[in-house]
């Protein structure tokens, strides 16, 4: 469906064009004076200076030439030169009748399909998920499902880490507690055990352990052997080689069980790992085309450029030692992607303080073409998620809160709020896990992404205000009203003329934008965008049936009306929060 806002502004447009304008100055836009109107053209005050002409003259010309409208209750010009525009209620009641048939509501496909690879988990395996993992997890869910929703090819990649130095401990620090393991004899050729000779719990008290230790005074020679450790590994170690799988197998159980569990659904779970295989024939052509040169004993390729106002030093791809590093597996998992699904976009969700390096990292991309001069590479840097003390959320002894301690907390905050109700203890908990899980998830995605927030359980998961519960009880609401209607009647047409109050009208035109909405969310990769529109819908709605009484309104075209106006309020926020991968209760 045609945009409304498109439709105003090819109204207008043609208008200024038969004037003897340019069509350019047709341009409309949401008001911002809501209170006088609900769009507004300042084509007038721009074409001014082109034709040398007052603004409102301008603009009086152009309101005479579009003459009445069906689609506008008013359309006037107002000093100095604004065209205030106001639609016709019963033009907009016929759009929102018009969505409620059309698929997605309206919103059209994009233009061009892209295929999208998004890059969005980044847990590292032998560690448990800890709050640092939350945001990458939901912010990347979202943009993931936007870009679904407009049609668009997306592939989510968990991308774990599984190759770096906490290996390297994990391994050196297992040597140190079991030194006979048949892993660590240079001389064993047989088979190794299927079992792994750890669990999940040894493995998240391994880790830590190990990092600890390593960093402590006098222990530099550990620190060195789990250094060694990680190089041999790459170099093909047997006996390391077959101790990390057992590393992946114990640990990958454990995080698709906590991802599943937060309702985020990963295409692939490729892992730093996969990627190892491309690095030599990567490093060769980086040499072949000149880009490389040694550094220290580093093989660095350079990647300022001119215009630079900061310093970004050269993307290193070999350590002096020969090892590879983090930089070295991102880059080889570029080549992955082009080879594998030839993406025209690659979006990382990855904590800001990365910024510089995924800088670097685009950069040596495209100098080395590792990517097409077109393939768009980008990052969202997410802000940090802080306690009410503004510091970054710990544990009350300032340790990091895992994961599931942390969505267990807000399900029992939940819990508490609705003590009072009386329904089974069994509903009761999945409810306040759902409902827990919302308020978690909107209480990020509100925000900008970039942005630091405070984690503030109690607000997250009041019912009232601009929260996931808020939403979830008006769809609530909705459904309850539905189901006290009995059989629906079928899609209402716009029956005869008639006044609807500022809160009907309000309803309609935040459902109108429905498309407006995604388009921008999907350009500006936000899902902030469809909390704050979901916001706004479920808020008009709560006004709309303040004010009506729906179920006892004895004009049955104007009731039928306001049963479809529902109906496509409740499905529309049932997309959106599906979007955000939220579910909502039957009842709460
Ligand atoms: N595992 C990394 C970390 O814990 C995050 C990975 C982000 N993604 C990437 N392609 N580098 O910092």
């Amino acid at each position: 469906m045609k945009k409304i806002i498109t439709r105003i502004t090819e109204l207008m447009s043609a208008a200024f064009v038969a004037c003897g304008y340019d069509a350019g100055y047709g341009t409309v836009t949401v008001s911002n004076r809501p209170d006088l109107c609900q769009y507004q053209c300042n084509g007038a005050m721009a074409a001014a200076k082109q034709y040398r002409k007052a603004p409102i003259a301008i603009a009086n010309e152009v309101v005479a030439a579009l003459g009445e409208q069906e689609m506008f209750a008013s359309c006037v010009a107002v000093p100095p030169g604004f065209i205030n525009i106001t639609l016709c209620d019963r033009y907009l009641a016929g759009y929102v009748l018009d969505m409620g048939s059309a698929e997605k509501f309206g919103v059209e496909p994009a233009e061009k399909k892209q295929t999208v690879v998004i890059d969005y988990g980044g847990a590292n395996v032998a560690k448990p998920l800890h709050v640092g993992h939350l945001r990458p997890a939901i912010i990347g869910e979202a943009i993931k499902n936007i870009l679904r929703y407009r049609g668009h090819e997306v592939i989510g990649d968990a991308h774990l880490g599984d190759w770096g130095l906490p290996i390297g401990l994990i391994i050196t620090e297992l040597k140190r507690r079991q030194p006979g393991l048949p892993y660590f004899d240079p001389d064993y050729t047989g088979e190794y055990p299927k079992e792994a000779p750890f669990t999940v719990a040894e493995l998240e008290e391994i880790y830590p352990f190990a990092s600890q230790y390593s960093k402590q005074e006098g222990h530099e020679e550990y620190k060195e052997a789990a250094r060694k450790a990680i190089l041999d590994l790459q170099k093909g170690n047997r006996g390391y080689h077959a101790l990390w799988e057992h590393i992946m197998t114990v640990s990958m159980l454990d995080l698709q069980k906590n991802y599943d569990s937060l309702n985020i659904h990963f295409d692939l779970w490729k892992k730093e790992s996969d990627a190892q295989p491309y690095i030599p024939a990567m490093i060769e052509e980086m040499k072949a085309g000149g880009y490389t040169r040694i550094s220290e004993g580093a093989l660095v390729v350079d990647v300022k450029e001119e215009t630079d106002t900061k310093e970004v030093p050269p993307c290193m791809i070999l350590k002096s030692d020969g090892a590879t590093l983090y930089n070295t597996t991102d880059l080889a998992t570029i080549v992955e992607r082009m080879k594998l699904f030839d993406p025209d976009r690659i979006i990382y969700v990855v904590d800001k303080r990365q910024d510089l390096y995924f800088d670097q990292i685009f950069r040596c991309a495209h100098k080395t073409k590792l990517v097409k001069p077109e393939t768009d590479l980008v990052f969202i840097g997410f802000g940090t998620m802080n306690g009410r003390d503004g510091k970054p959320f710990k544990t009350r002894d300032g340790g990091v809160m895992r994961l599931e301690t942390l969505v267990g907390n807000i399900r029992e905050e939940v819990l508490a709020k609705m003590a009072e109700r009386d329904m089974p203890e069994e509903e009761k908990q999945k409810i306040a896990t759902t409902v827990g899980l919302a308020a978690l998830k909107y209480g990020d995605l509100s925000n900008q992404a970039s942005k630091d927030y405070i984690f503030d359980i109690e607000r997250f998961t009041s019912f009232e205000g601009n929260t996931g519960p808020y939403i979830l009880y008006t769809m609530v609401r909705i459904k309850s009203i539905l189901a006290k209607l009995g059989e629906l009647p079928a899609a209402a047409t716009i029956a005869g003329d008639r006044e609807r109050g500022a809160e009907e009208t309000n309803l309609l035109l935040t459902l109108a934008r429905f498309a407006e909405m995604i388009e921008k969310a999907e350009a500006e990769l936000a899902p902030h965008r469809v909390c704050q529109y979901l916001y706004e819908l479920a808020d008009n709605f709560n006004g709309f049936y303040h004010a009506n009484k729906i179920v006892s309104e004895p004009d049955e075209g104007k009731r039928n009306e306001w049963i479809t106006v529902l109906q496509i309020v409740l499905a529309i926020l049932t997309d959106g929060i599906s979007m955000l991968a939220m579910e909502a209760p039957d009842r709460m």
